[in-house]
Parts: structure tokens; sequence; C-alpha cells
């Protein structure tokens, strides 16, 4: 047991079938991050960043190797209880936002809470207050089509942390906002990063080193394998 590291990745390996081509994106990958730790995990485009997101976040399935959280395995687990481990402790910020286009900003904000059963009206303050936070309280009622890039990317960080997880994942949050805009979304991160009374855990994936940069520690991927840290 090692109090010390939160998420344990072991001799990782991952690939893609494509016809029958085998794409091996992930191999003999290994990595250890620390609760509380910002991490960038930075590399080129098809070095298989979002590939390890996935593994990481429970989305897909490694061939072989184990991911642990909190010293348990949880690479194997089955469907549901990845579905509930997610739910439970991980926050995803998606380079597309992926917010549901029916619904407005506060509905998407407020899904994953209902998912999990929360009450609503302590589940409505919720959402509202991080609404507010990531600064579109005025809005609050817009569906996605009537928001900009930069408002659906913070909208989308608010759903990330309404049921206040532990672990962050975020791919490419600022890959399609002017710089600008998406230095406001990088403010969010090192205020969440910072904040007293949370300790998020981050993953943000990024090809920017600069970004990189304002992270704790930066993973470098190159050929499905880290290469410098
Ligand atoms: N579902 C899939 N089926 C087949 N091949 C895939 C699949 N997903 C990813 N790949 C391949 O795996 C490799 C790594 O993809 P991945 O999306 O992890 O790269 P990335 O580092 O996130 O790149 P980018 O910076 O462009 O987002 C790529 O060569 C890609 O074509
Ligand atoms: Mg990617």
């Amino acid at each position: 047991m090692n109090e010390n590291i939160l998420i344990d990745v072991k001799s990782l390996y991952k690939s893609y079938k494509l016809g029958k081509t085998k794409i091996e994106v992930l191999k003999d990958l290994n990595l250890e991050i620390e609760p509380g730790e910002w991490v960038a995990l930075l590399g080129s485009s098809g070095s298989g960043k979002t590939t390890l997101l996935n593994q990481i976040g429970t989305l897909e399935k490694p061939d072989s190797g184990t991911i642990s959280y909190d010293n348990k395995c949880y690479s194997k687990l089955s469907n549901r209880r990845a579905a509930k481990f997610r739910g439970t402790k991980i926050g995803f910020i998606f380079q597309a936002y992926h917010l549901l286009p029916e619904l407005t900003v506060l509905e998407n904000v407020l899904l994953p809470g209902q998912m999990l059963g929360r009450k609503k009206k302590e589940l409505k303050n919720i959402a509202t207050s991080l609404i507010d936070r990531v600064g579109l309280s005025h809005r609050i009622k817009h569906r996605p089509n009537e928001l900009s890039g930069g408002e659906q990317q913070r909208a989308s960080i608010a759903r990330a942390l309404v049921n206040d997880p532990e672990l962050i994942l975020a791919d490419e949050p600022t890959g399609n906002l002017d710089s600008e805009t998406g230095k406001g979304i990088l403010q969010i991160f090192q205020d969440l990063h910072n904040s007293e009374e949370h300790n998020h855990t981050i993953i943000m994936v990024t090809h920017d080193r600069k970004i990189a940069e304002l992270a704790d520690r930066i993973i470098e991927l190159k050929d499905g394998k880290i290469v410098a840290e």
C-alpha cells in the first residue's frame, strides 16, 4: 500500500484493430500520479493521449496491464461498476464539450448529479454556484447551440465539477479556443488546483508545451510510452 499514489498504471497495453491491421497505441506504459497532483499529458497528434485518458477514465478497457485507483484495481471492473466509479470519482472535460444539445446550461450541469440521485434542491444550488464560478450565470437558460465555444467549454467544466470529483480528466480543454478564452479556462484549472477546500487531482491533455508548464509535472507520450517527466 502506498498512500502517496492515487493512480498507478502498470505495464499498460492498448491496441485498436482497423480491418486486419492492429494499431498498437500504448506499449508497456507505466505511470504513478499522486493525490492532488496536476499533471499535463503532452504528446504529438496520434501519440495516444486520448487513449490513455480513456483507459484511466474507465471508458475503455486495456488489452493488458492494470490501473489502480487508491490501491484498488479498477481496469477490470464490470461495465456497471465502472460507470458507478466514473460517476462518483471522475469529472470529464472533453475537447468537443459533449453537452446535450436539447438541454440548457443548467440542465446539462445538473445531469451527472441527477444520475447519482442527489437531492434536488442541494444539487441545484451547487450547479448554480458552479455556473457562476465559470462566469456563465447570464447564459444559464441557453442551449449549447446558443453559446460560443468558450462558453460551451465553461459549461462542460461546471458539469464536470458538479459531483465534486476527486479526479478531473481534461482532454485538450483549450484546444478549440482562441488564446484569450483559453487563458480564462486555464485560470479555472489554476483556481481549482490552488483552492484550499478541494484536493482535486487533474490530468490535462495538451499538445502545447507552454500550457503543460502550468502543471506540477509534464508527462510526455511518444510511441506509446512515456519518454520524459
Ligand atoms: N477507436 C479507434 N479505432 C482505431 N484506431 C484508433 C481508435 N482510437 C484511436 N485510434 C488510433 O490510435 C492512435 C492514438 O490515438 P489518440 O486519439 O489516443 O491520439 P492523441 O494523442 O489523443 O491525438 P490527438 O492529439 O490528435 O488528439 C491514433 O493513431 C489513432 O488513429
Ligand atoms: Mg486526442
